[in-house]
This record gives structure tokens, sequence and C-alpha cells, in this order.
């Protein structure tokens, strides 16, 4: 337990590190990786050069230390990154690591107006927030590694079989290398690849949501290929997957997790709504409620650029024609000679309410501003934010504005 003065001194300082919460994370980050090179192996470059790491990490620690008093109320954010942080094999060790180099940058960046008494109440601050990460961890190690199937750390998967899904978008079947059985998981839920592609210095370590219903003897993930643009560089573990993994390639995975998955104690319509590879937790969420709960409506709603870019077209249409319960709708925003679709340009409200239900459960995924635009219409549309499920690829962010 803390003391009050600690508490006090910590709540009071929230708003000036606020103020300075990114230059703060920017040179924990900047520090860390000179004095830790090896933690490049764990963390996602391309998070750190966009800069969403830095303010992910910083809300959160904020976000704790604002709540340091009862942080039994965030325990619900605590698991959600404890997920992540399991997945990507975040350890105990690690924690005192973060913390030191925390304090260090919280001092360079405040100077002198960081007192003794200020960094002091900081380090026992961080060390219950660390201990609150390290217990919930610890317990998703435990049941990662003990349920049937289950492993803890990465397990070597071999390419068992890859399909074109469409011109930008593969699926790829992985099985253990040692035969033995794999672990279930929830629909919606990521398996984590690490892999170190020739030519890179570090290992590199992507989350992948299961595109398949389980119950199978494979993962399937379903990965689009991230091109070179002007913004941004070709992503380097979906480059290596489309080009250089081929059958017989090995993979290292971690076990499944993640907190975004299908309540299938309901029965209420289901309205799976999706924009680009998106789809992939729709798809394992589809299969399952189709196998599981045959009497449950589903309306499935993909937004894609155009035909060409559109994965799993041919599959989703025979689940349709299979399953009464099921309807399948398609928005192209600009579509390619020959496309045919249900709606051109966007997904809006006007056509969503022609569809759907109102009193559906609506499952969002795909970029952040198509999930904000979805999230913002079913708001306006009057229904509960706790009919509305979704998770934001990467960093987490809201989409309330
Ligand atoms: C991800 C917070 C400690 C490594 C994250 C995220 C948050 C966060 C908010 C983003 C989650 C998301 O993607 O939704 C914290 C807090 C910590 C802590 C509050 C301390 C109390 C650590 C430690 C390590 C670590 C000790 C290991 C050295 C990572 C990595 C990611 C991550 C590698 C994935 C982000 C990426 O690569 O882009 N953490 N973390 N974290 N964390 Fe932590």
């Amino acid at each position: 337990m803390l003391d009050s003065k600690t508490i006090e001194i910590v709540k009071s300082t929230v708003p000036v590190l606020q103020t300075h919460g990114v230059a703060i994370t920017n040179a924990f980050y900047q520090n860390l990786f000179t004095n830790h090179p090896e933690l490049l192996n764990i963390f996602n470059h391309a998070n750190q050069r966009q800069g969403k790491q830095p303010t992910a990490l910083a809300n959160a620690v904020l976000a704790a230390a604002a709540n340091i008093d009862r942080l039994e109320e965030i325990i619900p954010v605590v698991v959600q990154i404890g997920n992540k942080h399991r997945a990507l094999n975040v350890l105990p060790e690690h924690y005192p690591i973060v913390g030191e180099t925390l304090l260090g940058a919280i001092k360079e960046v405040l100077g002198d107006a960081a007192t003794d008494d200020i960094i002091d109440a900081w380090a026992k601050a961080y060390g219950v927030i660390a201990d609150a990460f390290i217990g919930v961890e610890a317990k998703m190690y435990d049941e990662a590694a003990n349920q049937p199937g289950g492993w803890s750390g990465f397990r070597r998967f071999v390419v068992d079989r890859k399909e074109r899904e469409s011109d930008v978008i593969t699926s790829f079947y992985l099985v253990p290398e040692d035969g033995a059985p794999i672990a279930s998981y929830e629909p919606g839920q990521y398996i984590t690849v690490r892999v170190k592609p020739e030519g890179q210095e570090y290992e590199h370590i992507r989350h992948y949501t299961l595109s398949s219903a389980p119950g199978q003897p494979y993962y399937r993930i379903t990965v689009k290929r991230e091109d070179a643009t002007d913004h941004k560089p070709a992503g380097i573990v979906s480059t290596y997957l489309h080009n250089a993994a081929h059958v017989g390639s090995i993979i290292e995975l971690s076990a499944p997790a993640g907190v975004f998955t299908l309540d299938q104690s309901k029965e209420t319509p289901l309205v799976l709504l999706s924009g680009g590879v998106g789809l992939t937790p729709m798809v394992s969420m589809l299969e399952t409620v189709l196998n599981n709960h045959p009497s449950r409506k589903v309306s499935y709603v993909h937004a894609a650029i155009n035909g060409n870019v559109h994965a799993m077209k041919d599959y989703i249409a025979s689940l349709e024609n299979a399953h009464p319960q099921m309807k399948s709708y398609v928005c192209y925003e600009s579509p390619a000679p020959g496309d045919t679709c249900d709606k051109t340009g966007y997904i809006d409200l006007p056509w969503l309410q022609q569809i759907v239900d109102k009193n559906s459960d609506f499952y969002l995924c795909g970029p952040i501003p198509f999930m904000r635009a979805m999230y913002q219409a079913l708001r306006s549309w009057d229904v509960p934010a706790d009919s509305i499920h979704y998770e934001v690829f990467g960093p987490a962010a809201s989409l309330e504005n």
C-alpha cells in the first residue's frame, strides 16, 4: 500500500506529466533502446516511428497513476494490455528496466521541477502499477501454458498451406512442428508471430487475428501485404510472410490471446461489420456462430476498395448460400470494371438502417477511420454503446471522438 503523502504527490503531479507525457515517453524510448538494444527484438519499430506507442504507454501510465489509490478500477485495461504483453513474452524482469528508464526520462524532461520527493513518489507508484501488471500477466502465462495444447513463450510452427485471398491478402495455415495438439481460442482472438527475416538485425513480432473458427488442427491467419507508400515503408513481417515464407517455412507463435471475442451466450441478431483486412475476426466469428448457433441471425457487412482487394468473396457467398439465417452485404469504395456490390462509396447510416436490425450486437473491425465512422453512425442511431464491440489494431485508441 502506498502512504497518503505518496498518493497525494503522484495525483497532484499527473497533470504536469500529462502536459509533457509524450516528450517524456519519447525520451524514455530513446534511452531504453540505447541502453537495452535487445528490447528492439520485442517492440514494433513501425509503431515507434509513427509515435503511436509513446502515446499509448504515456496514457496508460498516467491513467494508472491517476487511479493509484483504486487500481482495481483500471483492471480491464490492465487485462487488455496484459494480453498483448503476454503474447509478446514481456517478463517480470523487464519491468525494473522500464521503471528506471521512465524515471530517468521524467527527470530529463522536467529538470529541476522533478524534486527528490516527486521522483521517490513516482518510483513507488510505478512499483505498484508494475506489480499489478506482473500479477495479471503471471496468471495469463499460467493459463496459456496449462490449457490443453497450450504453451508458454514461443513455439515453432510450419507453414502448411498458403492461399491467396485477393491481390493483397493471403491466408497462412500453420501447424505445430512438434505435431502435438494446439490450444483452442475464442473467435476474435489473435496469435502472435515472431520472425527474423533475412537481412534484419532484430526479430520482429506482430499480432494477427485468427481468421477461422476454433477446433481445426491448424491456426489460420489472413494477412494483408503492407506495401511501401509515400508515408510509410513496407511492412517487415507482412512482406516476409507474403514473399519469403513458403510451405515448409518455420514461424514462431505465442499462444492465442486477446479480449475482443464473440459473446456466444447471446441470441440477439449479430452484425459483423468490417473494412479491408479487418474481416479476419469477423470470418472466425461468422464460422463459429453458423456452426454453433444456427438459430442466430447474422449479417456480414464488408467494405473494400473494389473486387480485386476483396478477400474471401466466393467463400462468404458460399456460406450465405448454405445458411438461410445469414445475409452478406458488400460495399465497394470505387468498383473496378465488372465488380458487383450492394453499395458504392462508403457504408453509411441510412444504408445500415435498411439492411440491419437496430437491436443487434455489432462487432467492428477495420482501419481506425472506418471504425470511428461506424461507431459514431451506430451511436447516432441510438445503438447502446455496450452493444458495439471493437478492438483497434495496434496501440489502443478511442472511437468516441
Ligand atoms: C504495449 C503499457 C510495461 C513492452 C503496451 C501498450 C500499453 C502498454 C498501453 C499498448 C497496448 C495496445 O497495443 O493496445 C505499459 C505499462 C507498463 C508497460 C503501463 C508498465 C507498468 C512494459 C514492459 C515491456 C513492455 C516492462 C517490456 C520491455 C511492450 C510492447 C508493447 C507494449 C513490446 C507492444 C507495442 C509495440 O511493440 O508497438 N504497453 N507497458 N511494456 N508494451 Fe507495455
